[in-house]
């Protein structure tokens, strides 16, 4: 197929190109696309406004380039195939012409529930097929989804579906998670009254959990696609109408829905899907990210499924029934490449090599990860037990508001070095700069990640709020797109990510805004004050560590730990437990009242020496009283 990149060569090649004309270059790509009208220009932009516009004036509806355009070619190919959480369930596998019938099927009963273009639509699903049906049935219509991680609490869902209006949440009655259930529909509910813009509430049968329908608002999914036609023409949608926006962590508060459009997210999740992965026709590709992160919009559903791939969707957790599920899978359906996270393969590093051994493990290809830089160690495990040393590894850089991969090598292309996601993509241009905005040129220099030209699946604001998208990402460095990451180039050129240098937290991959724990914790009534910061974590990367403030008059230490904890999980969900707090009498503030977090972590990280200038701070004693402490943490 077009546009696949074999050699090194090749790469630098279309690299330059995609450099010095990318007119050119995002022409050819895009035109093995079925466009309905196509563009007037390929790209107009400013990174002051911002203002970016790919294949402007362009008409297409994604899902027909995952389905009409595959019709012939694709129909009996596997789309998707599915593992459930219990191994002793039978698996589904749809193939094209099935996805393709269900998600027009589902795509009129959204139509028949009033559901318009334009309109938001919450996805709060386990990973089930349905939970792409619903995706694409979105996309089929011109609604906008908005997928919620169903881990996230009642609030957390609340907050989402009032930011956006949403006129519609699908969900379940259930979740199984390992050896657990989780009653979803039951968070649905208690979210719902505190919301009142969501009409309907479509709830998908999957662990007979039971539930209570509100009469006139709940259908069951069964009942809502009963009789329903399968003939459905797709909504003619603009290159720069809204696709989907996806809630991720800021460093304050408030989460931002972040806005990707059809036209370029559609050409460069798939561009890149095909080059990183080596994706070829009779491959399995298995992506282990839950469809509420960015990794599952992307590389589950819809780069994979716009490249005609067999994509798999494992339901369950990595050690259920036992720490070897995630190699058995790979036995069973012969994945060739597989793309998991750095706390993944930590995670099932800890339980030595043991569940490995039983398998074969000789389909695999590719090895990928994501998420946050993964350690030597965890790399070289990775790449001797489960590459058996034969597979190489796409270390993949890239965010929720990138919406696909930007640096990463293409597999067994690009010599790869540990610990590095190498060089950038085609089509990516990124800069280091310093604090003042100085551009680090060459090679051997460490600084502030940005990127100085637009790409087609880069965010295109937030959700109702454009001033803060502008603020967020283009203001910090004039005329760049900053993306919070600290980079090193090093003397070959390559990029190896060091991590956030914002207030955010990268806890298992997962993004975390102090500011959001903190509001969390300030919600009991017995916390003042409280300060987080992240500190090195053997399996999760990053923990949580929380500095607070407390009123202990008629608490134990261990009860009140515990309250705040369960606060933290009412309020934003259990990905956002501290893994350690310390009641301190006091935070290091400066005299202008702000909290000074490189210190505390300094503190978390149990680096007690060279705290740096501190003559700024109200009370320079409170640093020692706190370290003094830091046995108490727990
Ligand atoms: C942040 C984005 C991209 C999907 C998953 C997370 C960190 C991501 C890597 C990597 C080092 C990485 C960055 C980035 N990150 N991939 N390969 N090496 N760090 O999406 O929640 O939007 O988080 O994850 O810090 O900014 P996200």
């Amino acid at each position: 197929m077009a546009r696949k990149i074999h050699t090194l060569g090749g790469y630098i090649h279309e690299y330059q190109r995609s450099i010095l004309d990318p007119e050119a270059f995002w022409t050819q790509v895009a035109d093995t696309f079925y466009w309905q009208k196509k563009w007037d220009k390929i790209v107009e932009w400013d990174f002051e406004t911002p203002n970016i516009n790919w294949f402007v004036n362009a008409k297409l509806n994604i899902t027909e380039n995952i389905f009409e355009r595959f019709l012939y070619t694709k129909r009996n190919k596997p789309a998707i195939i599915w593992e459930p959480n219990d191994p002793n369930e039978p698996s589904i596998t749809l193939t094209y012409w099935e996805l393709y019938e269900k998600t027009c099927q589902f795509a009129n009963a959204l139509k028949a529930n009033g559901v318009e273009k334009g309109d938001r639509v919450i996805i709060y699903m386990p990973m089930v097929p349905e939970a792409a049906i619903a995706m694409l049935a979105c996309a089929r219509i011109g609604a906008i989804h908005s997928v919620v991680f169903a881990g996230f609490s009642a609030t957390s869902l609340a907050d989402r579906i009032n930011d956006c209006s949403a006129k519609m949440v699908l969900t379940s009655d259930g979740n199984f998670r390992g050896s657990k259930t989780i009653p979803v529909k039951k968070v649905v509910d208690e979210a719902l009254e505190n919301s009142s813009s969501i009409e309907k509430v479509i709830v998908l049968e999957r662990t007979l959990t039971p539930v209570t329908m509100k009469p006139g608002r709940d259908i069951w999914w069964h009942e809502a696609i009963d009789g329903i036609s399968s003939d459905n023409v797709a909504e003619t949608m603009d290159s720069e109408d809204m696709l989907f926006i996806l809630y991720t962590s800021g460093s304050t508060g408030k989460p931002k829905g972040v806005v990707h459009t059809c036209g370029g997210y559609m050409i460069y999740t798939y561009y890149t899907f095909k080059n990183v992965f080596q994706y070829s026709d009779d491959d399995i590709y298995w992506c282990t990210a839950d469809i509420g992160w960015i990794t599952g919009h992307s590389y589950i559903v819809y780069g994979p499924l716009l490249d005609g791939a067999t994509t798999l969707m494992f339901e369950g957790i990595p050690t259920h029934p036992h720490p070897g599920r995630f190699w058995e899978i790979v036995d069973k359906y012969k994945v060739n490449q597989f793309y998991t996270a750095p706390t993944a393969i930590r995670a099932l590093e800890a339980y030595g090599i043991d569940p490995v051994l039983p398998y074969k493990l000789d389909s695999l290809k590719v090895l990928g990860t994501v998420g946050e830089p993964i350690n030597e160690e965890a790399w070289h495990w990775y790449h001797d037990h489960i590459g058996k040393g034969k597979c190489p590894i796409v270390d993949t850089w890239w965010q929720t508001e990138t919406g696909s991969i930007l640096i990463s090598p293409l597999a067994g292309i690009t010599p790869t070095k540990p610990a590095y996601a190498t060089l950038p993509l085609p089509g990516v241009q990124p800069i280091i700069v310093d604090n003042d905005g100085k551009e680090l040129k060459g090679n051997s220099v460490e600084g502030n990640l940005c990127i100085k030209f637009p790409w087609p699946s880069m965010l295109r604001t937030l959700y109702g709020d454009h001033d803060r998208c502008r603020q967020t990402y283009f203001s910090s460095f004039k005329g760049l797109y900053f993306t919070g990451d600290g980079v090193k180039r090093d003397e070959d050129g390559y990029y190896r990510i060091l991590g956030r240098v914002d207030d955010v937290i990268n806890v298992s991959g997962h993004r975390m805004g102090t500011a959001e724990v903190e509001n969390a914790i300030n919600e009991h009534p017995k916390v003042i004050e409280s300060a987080v910061v992240g500190y090195p974590h053997p399996i999760k990367g990053q923990g949580i560590y929380a500095f607070a403030i407390c009123d202990m008059s008629d608490r134990s230490e261990a009860n009140l730990k515990n309250e705040i904890r369960v606060t933290v999980t009412n309020i934003i969900g259990p990905i956002a437990k501290p893994d350690l707090i310390q009641i301190v009498p006091g935070l290091p503030k400066t005299r202008s009242g702000k909290i000074m977090r490189r210190i505390l972590r300094k503190i978390a990280s149990g680096d007690s020496d060279n705290f740096g200038d501190t003559s700024t701070l109200l009370d320079p004693d409170v640093v020692d009283k706190i370290i003094a402490d830091t046995d108490s943490a727990s």
